[in-house]
């Protein structure tokens, strides 16, 4: 018996094979490499007078949003119009989930709308992920709960790789509220793929059972933990996942784990201050810090929020249903 030819390779690899971006957990360090190098395009490109492309023309994204956001919801939006689509925002406020409607339901009722892409942010981990399952368009997780927030891990590596031209061999803080925080459980995953190293600092109550399993080194001394970091990532205090008190006082908290100058010190002299916004200023970082452009690359943080939303809209793109390459879909 003749043995079946093997199947022929695919002409150009897959890079992102995925309906969904349900979080940075089951990705590869190729499929990162290939979301972060396309958000550099987009960079170049929304520095131009004429930021718009037609990718996502005919296709329309819904922002779904039960939780408050100013520069998730914001830039999504934006980039959802740069790239020719028309975007629906809808949050909790306003819509029938206030009149008890399930989250499947409202899910279900958007799904029957034909929408191509919905970015959801809701208030439970899991619930993003419960959510693709009953729906037939693409769908990227915005953060949900203290679970995943993938697109601002993304733009964090962005902005890291930017500023100091790599990932691998970097070492990286992230202080406060690692308890509560979907951004640093985002950040932990993708910094190891990418080969940096990790450590959390924050008082114990802040610090999630096994997390030493995560990959990090935890440390409850800024002064220890910051030292010889290149790059030191401030959280706010989650109160509303909060129940009862996680810190003495609000001053007692910024005296041992606010970022101040002398803090700042122990970090390697270049290090670079990031913080995924709101910030709470006195509280976790001190103003001036937060406003030292020399150090702090906040600004920056947002800037390329919107160009990382756009290469995974990008990314999605390929996969949607009637794709034509190159047809300006
Ligand atoms: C973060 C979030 O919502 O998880 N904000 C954001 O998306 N930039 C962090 C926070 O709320 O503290």
């Amino acid at each position: 018996m003749i043995a079946p030819a093997p199947a022929a390779k695919a002409a150009s690899p897959e890079r992102y094979p995925h309906r969904d971006l349900l979080g940075i957990e089951g990705l590869t360090a190729e499929q990162i490499a290939y979301l972060l190098d396309k958000s550099e395009t987009y960079v170049a490109q929304n520095r131009q007078v004429d930021k718009r492309s037609a990718i996502l023309r005919g296709r329309t994204l819904v922002n779904l949003f039960f939780e408050s956001s100013t520069r998730t919801r914001t830039s999504f939006e934006l980039a959802g119009k740069r790239l020719g689509a028309d975007v629906i925002n809808m949050s909790a406020e306003g819509s029938s989930i206030k009149k008890g409607e399930t989250l499947i339901d409202t899910a279900m009722t958007l799904n029957a709308m034909h929408p191509d892409v919905l970015v959801v942010r809701h208030q439970e981990s899991g619930a993003v992920a419960l959510l693709s399952k009953k729906v037939s368009c693409a769908v990227i997780n915005a953060g949900d709960g203290s679970h995943e927030h993938p697109t601002q891990a993304l733009l964090d590596a962005v902005t890291i790789r930017r500023r100091k031209g790599k990932i691998r061999g970097l070492l990286v803080a992230i202080c406060g509220d690692i308890l509560h925080s979907r951004v640093a459980r985002s950040n932990i995953q993708l910094l190891n793929i990418m080969g940096a190293r990790v450590r959390v600092i924050a008082p114990p109550t802040l610090i999630p059972a096994g997390a030493s399993q995560m990959g990090v080194e935890v440390h409850h001394d800024m002064r220890k933990g910051l030292a010889g970091c290149d790059v030191v990532m401030m959280l706010r205090l989650q109160s509303e996942r909060m129940q009862g008190s996680f810190v003495p006082s609000v001053s007692e908290y910024f005296h041992f784990y606010g970022l101040d100058y002398e803090k700042l010190e122990y970090a390697k002299p270049d290090a670079m201050v990031m913080h995924p916004g709101p910030m709470n200023r006195g509280v976790e970082i001190d103003t001036e810090i937060a406003d030292d452009i020399s150090r702090s690359a906040i600004a920056e943080q947002v800037e390329m929020g919107v160009a990382v939303r756009m290469a995974v809209l990008d990314a999605l793109s390929e996969r949607l249903p009637n794709f034509v390459p190159g047809n300006g879909n």
